[in-house]
């Protein structure tokens, strides 16, 4: 790679041994993917948070950065933590979890971080402008900035972030090379009516089923209703960077890369086209629908963490009415939005029907060992219903907002809110 005289002086040591280290590190993974140069970030986002994803080795390699003297050098947010910095005994975790999780959250304030414990810092704290070049990781997170925004981001690897947010630059592969930003196939949707693409969850089926197909190239989306909203498109960020490896995709109308299909592809003619019709996401959703039993055990939503307006929304939907005495509802958001809750009166509405709302964590990043096998979650998020199966070995039903409220009330599978084709 050809380095800038900062950069070298970066690589030679003179800006201490973390920094160093970080560079190193850089170099390798840059010369790996064939990058020449550097990119300067404006911001950077941290994935790697989580005692359940580095354990005690990523832990170490943190407390190394800051103990030679190394600083993130750009503004940066940081993804969920393993534990709810407040109420974590609430939600079981054991005291020596606990100290682990303390242990890296202490670092990693020492290094600078903006403390947002959020998988969803687009929503608050951290919002790049169109074209910005950023170092983030999280997969939904950078599927929706390249996406939704309209910044330069790739999917950097778990501590491969932190050396990026260390020394303020990215290497120059993959989607930070505006050709590999075209579009590589076409889904055409087809044979909806009005009652499709209310709710997010259906823009979750419909991610999952594109990443399935597309896998880790550009699809390009036509056919999405004007009304879709950032929080469905969050939903679709998720389900396709879960289903698949889905890094940028572009809706035809919506997204800023993609005012008409032309400009989408970038010229290109040779695309494949997938039709979907409501039978293709009927479908989908089937395969995802892993429950047998009625009984209801937990319903989760929150993956990723929740906006003020889905808080509200689950608030008018549940205002006067109990959650069953048979099962959990769990709702999954960051503190900045939970301050908003307060503020506005919701986050007591909710909290009064026995619903629990887990602050700057998430089920899958907590301390798990086993306590959660062979039960029945209901979720609207497909993002939770890859990971949750895999990680907590769960079984799931999807269900719009209305179905996961019902499930929470009623402790048994949704009847209503999903419709049938
Ligand atoms: Fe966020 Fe945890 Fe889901 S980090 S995207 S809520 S798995």
């Amino acid at each position: 790679m050809r380095l800038s005289d900062d950069e070298q002086r970066m690589l030679n040591g003179e800006m201490g041994k973390g920094v160093q280290q970080a560079m190193e590190i850089l170099v390798k993974m840059g010369e790996l993917f064939g990058a020449k140069r550097f990119l300067p970030v404006k911001n950077a986002h941290i994935d790697a948070a989580a005692y359940t994803t580095i354990w005690d080795a990523g832990t170490e390699f943190i407390e190394y950065l800051l103990n030679n003297g190394a600083r993130v050098a750009v503004p940066t947010t940081i993804n969920p933590v393993s534990r709810d910095i407040v109420d974590w005994k609430k939600f079981g975790t054991t005291e020596g979890f606990a100290e682990k999780s303390r242990r890296l959250e202490d670092a990693y304030l020492k290094l600078g971080v903006i403390p947002t414990w959020t998988c969803a810092p687009y929503q608050c704290t951290n919002v790049p402008g169109f074209g910005e070049v950023v170092s983030w990781s999280e997969s939904n997170a950078v599927n929706y900035v390249n996406s939704v925004i309209g910044a330069r981001a790739e999917r950097l690897p778990d501590l491969v972030d932190v050396c990026c947010a260390v020394v303020g630059r990215v290497p120059e592969y993959g989607l930070y090379i505006e050709e590999n930003r075209a579009g590589d196939m076409l889904f055409e949707l087809e044979g909806f009516d009005e009652e499709w693409f209310q709710d997010s969850v259906d823009y979750a089926v419909l991610g999952y089923l594109v990443g399935e197909i597309v896998v880790n190239k550009v699809p390009v989306i036509k056919g999405l209703p004007e009304h879709t909203m950032p929080d469905d498109l969050k939903s679709l960020s998720a389900a396709a960077a879960s289903g698949g490896a889905v890094a940028l995709f572009h809706v035809v109308g919506i997204t800023p890369e993609a005012p008409d299909l032309e400009t989408a592809f970038q010229g290109k003619k040779d695309y494949k086209t997938v039709k979907i019709t409501p039978k293709e996401m009927q479908e989908m959703e089937e395969r995802l629908n892993t429950a047998k039993k009625d009984k209801v055990d937990l319903v989760l939503v929150g993956c990723p963490h929740l906006s003020f307006p889905e808080v509200r929304e689950i608030a008018e939907l549940i205002e006067g009415k109990q959650v069953s005495e048979n099962t959990k509802f769990w709702i999954q958001t960051n503190q900045t939005v939970y301050d908003l809750a307060q503020r506005a009166g919701v986050s007591k509405t909710i909290e009064a029907s026995g619903a629990v709302i887990l602050k700057d964590t998430c089920l899958m990043e907590m301390e798990c060992d086993g306590v959660w096998e062979g039960q029945h979650f209901v979720t609207n998020s497909g993002k939770a219903a890859q990971y949750a199966p895999s990680i907590a070995g769960v079984n799931i039903t999807m269900a719009d907002m209305k179905g996961c409220v019902e499930a929470a009330l009623t402790g048994k599978k949704p009847e209503g809110g999903r419709r049938k084709c």
